[in-house]
């Protein structure tokens, strides 16, 4: 079983759009795959038509009173199952905070899954916390949207210090440009550069295209719903780059 996270410790930068996305596309690869939304906001069980809501709540899950299995649910899509967001994931690190080793307990939740998937997927909230840490040593990639800015930049430098600093597991960084906007020249200019220079950056590039945004609308991913489009030629891009990366088996 391997894990992928969407991060990025700003929000609206297209983590939860390629959380669905790639979740998606691994299930119709016939891999076995959870994603676990781990917003407050619950965009993700949102595009899956789940509601985000945690048996017993989120807080007996987090702090390991409640088995992980009770709370997944199955989506439209064969393969590939959601453990819904909960509102009180929004005092998670509170949460994290109270638990035994807050650093190792998601990884630990997820122990036990190894067996029924192949791929867990989490959509992670934009913060840099206990949570981030968490999420650092159960995840074997980082997926990383960046919205092409000089500052984006900067975040990821920031980021991949703060992974190489970790003090235990470390996981494999793959950045992308999300939201890129061919009519700005800046955008061009960066996404021309950036990739050619780092070994951490996926040549995958979303468009900033409506298309996406409508998945809010259709209430699936836009691989699924239009899948001859840029969008998401470029998603299953992304997606085959993340899963040689992560060395994942044939599903
Ligand atoms: N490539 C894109 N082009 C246009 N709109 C996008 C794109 N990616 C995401 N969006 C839209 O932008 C908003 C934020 O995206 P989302 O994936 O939820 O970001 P995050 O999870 O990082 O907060 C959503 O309304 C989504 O539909
Ligand atoms: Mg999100």
């Amino acid at each position: 079983m391997k894990i992928f996270a969407t991060y990025n410790i700003k929000g609206g930068v297209g983590k939860t759009a390629t959380a669905v996305n790639l979740s998606y596309l691994a299930a119709m690869e016939g891999y076995r795959v959870l994603l676990w939304d781990l917003d407050p906001q619950a965009a993700a069980s949102y595009l899956f038509r789940i509601k985000p809501r945690v048996k017993g709540g989120g807080k007996a899950l987090i702090q390991g009173r409640r088995p992980v299995d009770d709370a997944i649910k199955g989506t439209d899509f064969d393969g590939l199952d959601l453990l819904p967001a909960d509102f009180t994931y929004r005092n998670l690190d509170l949460m994290l905070d109270s638990a035994k080793q807050p650093a190792r307990r998601l990884a630990g939740l997820l122990a036990p899954l190894k067996k029924e998937y192949d791929l867990v997927v989490l959509d992670c909230p934009p913060s840099i916390s206990l949570l981030s840490e968490s999420v650092l040593h159960a995840a074997d990639l980082l997926l990383v949207p960046l919205i092409p800015t000089t500052l984006s930049v900067r975040t990821l430098d920031q980021l991949t210090d703060f992974v190489s600093g970790f003090n235990g597991h470390k996981p494999a960084v793959l950045a992308f440009f999300s939201m890129i906007d061919r009519r700005k020249r800046l955008h061009i200019q960066i996404a021309a550069d950036l990739p050619a220079e780092r070994s951490d950056f996926a040549t995958a590039v979303i468009p900033a295209v409506s298309v996406i945004e409508q998945m809010s609308v259709h209430r699936a991913p836009v691989t699924a719903f239009a899948p001859r489009t840029m969008a998401a030629r470029q998603y299953r891009e992304l997606w085959h780059e993340a899963r040689d990366r992560a060395g994942l088996t044939t599903g």
